[in-house]
Parts: structure tokens; C-alpha cells; sequence
């Protein structure tokens, strides 16, 4: 048994904290990956540092989308292009994790910010390739775009998304009080393939809010679809001209509650 004096101690946790440091390093070395947000739609909403990682990441993964967004920075017999669906995803992350060597990189593109509305898939990648080896890029998201088309300030709105797995009811909730408290809300809504009950799409959320006691018929509401894109779409009327309309699932909602305030209100 060997006992350390306070100097001692010291010195140890001074080594300690190297030898941590090192190991740390070598890890990130080993197996770095990149989350990176690429823009809504058009490979000009890319930014500068996501262009490179993705440029010097061997193994690039990815949904159709997301990947179509790359596809002029993917250099054949360079990248390995993996193009994934929600159903094998996850054979392919551990694949890859498995597959690399140190110093390779891995670069998973996400549709516009990495760090709104992708927690889900995130988080799993978190978990397979440990926290530390993981660096998230944040890109332009599709509810920037959105709130820079409606010239809503986002600091003075409420940001929801139903794109989620889970029990959508507390953010029912919380829209409802966002709505009665006049905020602006930029939203994400809930397509749901085959099961029409857990769709939270347009005309749901309006009939939804009218069920609720909203008075739809005097608020303003935009839908943007396909934006950034050369289909992107924009419609602009009442919320209650929501109910029965269909719109893609690549869509963002602005309910516009919006009051303009300038600095020559404030001393
Ligand atoms: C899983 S969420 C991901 C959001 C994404 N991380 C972002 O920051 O835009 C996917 C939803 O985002 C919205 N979205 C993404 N790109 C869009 C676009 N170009 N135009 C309209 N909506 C879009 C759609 O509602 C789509 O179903």
C-alpha cells in the first residue's frame, strides 16, 4: 500500500488530468464523427465548416434527402456513402462505428440544424459512438427560413415540433397557451404514414385549436412547404383555411401573432 502526501496528491492529480487528456484525444482520434446540420433543401444553405468535415470524413451516412443536399461534395473511391432508411439505421451506425480505424472521420448529415427536432436519431449516435467522439455543426434550420420569410423574430416566438415519436399532448397544451398568450408559433407537424390517428398535420391543428376554443377564423397563418427548393410553396390566409387542406410533410406552420416594437419605443 503506498501513501501519498498532500504534494503527492497533487502531483497526481496533475498527472491524472494528462493522462486523461491523452486518452480523451486518442479516443476523439479514434472515432470521430460529425453531426452536422446541412440547410433545409439547397446546398447553399451548407456552411464553410460543414463543406470541409464532410470533405475529409471517409464514411458518410445519411437519409436520400439529406445526402442530395452533399451530392457535389461526394468524391467517388474517397467516400463511403452509406444511404440509410429509419428501419436499418441502426445496423449501419454500429457497421460503420465497427468498420473504422483511427483517424478516420464519419460525417452524418441532417436536414437543416442538427439540434432541432433530430434528438431522437441523435441521441442514439451519442450513445454508439460515446459523447466525447461526437461534434455537432449546427446548420440553418427550415424554421429560420420559415420565421425569415414571416419576419417573426424568434426570440419573441414560440418553437414547437410535433415531429416526434413520443406523446404529442403536453405540446398541444403548451400551443394552446403560446396561441392565448399572443405569441407567434413556428411549428413542425407530425406526418404519420399509415396511421392517419397520430397525424398531427395542417388541418388537424386547426380543427384541433377551433375544438379548443380558438377563434382560427381571425388568426393569420403561413404554411411553407419545400423550402429553399425549387418547389417551395407558400401559402398565406386564416388558420381556419387550414381544415381539410393537405399539404406536404415538408411543411412549417407560422401561426403570425406578431406586434412590431422598434428601439424608438424604448428611452
Ligand atoms: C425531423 S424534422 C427535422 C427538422 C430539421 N432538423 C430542421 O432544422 O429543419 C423534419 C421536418 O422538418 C421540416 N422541414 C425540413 N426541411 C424542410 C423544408 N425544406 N421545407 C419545409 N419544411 C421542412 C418538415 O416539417 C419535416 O417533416
Amino acid at each position: 500500500m503506498v501513501f501519498y502526501n498532500i504534494l503527492d496528491s497533487k502531483k497526481a492529480n496533475k498527472i491524472h488530468r494528462i493522462i486523461t487528456k491523452a486518452v480523451t484525444k486518442d479516443r476523439i482520434k479514434d472515432k470521430k464523427l460529425f453531426l452536422v446540420g446541412v440547410g433545409p433543401g439547397s446546398s447553399k444553405y451548407l456552411t464553410d465548416l460543414a463543406k470541409d468535415v464532410i470533405r475529409k470524413s471517409k464514411y458518410l451516412i445519411g437519409y436520400k434527402y439529406t445526402l442530395s443536399i452533399i451530392r457535389e461534395l461526394i468524391i467517388p473511391h474517397f467516400h463511403q456513402v452509406y444511404e440509410v432508411t429509419m428501419k436499418d439505421q441502426e445496423e449501419t451506425y454500429n457497421q460503420v462505428f465497427e468498420k473504422m480505424e483511427e483517424n478516420d472521420f464519419c460525417t452524418i448529415p441532417f436536414t437543416g440544424d442538427v439540434n432541432f427536432s433530430e434528438s431522437e436519431v441523435v441521441d442514439r449516435l451519442l450513445e454508439i459512438f460515446g459523447n466525447d467522439n461526437v461534434e455537432l455543426m449546427p446548420g440553418i434550420s427550415s424554421i429560420q427560413v420559415a420565421a425569415a420569410k414571416a419576419k417573426i423574430p424568434l426570440d419573441k416566438a414560440m418553437v414547437i415540433s410535433f415531429h416526434v415519436t413520443e406523446d404529442i399532448e403536453d405540446k398541444k397544451r403548451e400551443l394552446i397557451k403560446a396561441i392565448q398568450d399572443k405569441k407567434s408559433v413556428i411549428l413542425v407537424p407530425r406526418p404519420w404514414n399509415n396511421n392517419t390517428e397520430k397525424n398531427f398535420m395542417q388541418s388537424e391543428i386547426a380543427l384541433f385549436l377551433k375544438k379548443e376554443g380558438v377563434d382560427t377564423s381571425s388568426l393569420i397563418a403561413w404554411v411553407f412547404e419545400f423550402l429553399t427548393t425549387a418547389e417551395e410553396k407558400v401559402f398565406k390566409g386564416r388558420l381556419n383555411e387550414l381544415e381539410g387542406r393537405d399539404f406536404s410533410p415538408m411543411s412549417v406552420v407560422v401561426v403570425d401573432q406578431v406586434t412590431r416594437k422598434t428601439y424608438l419605443e424604448f428611452e
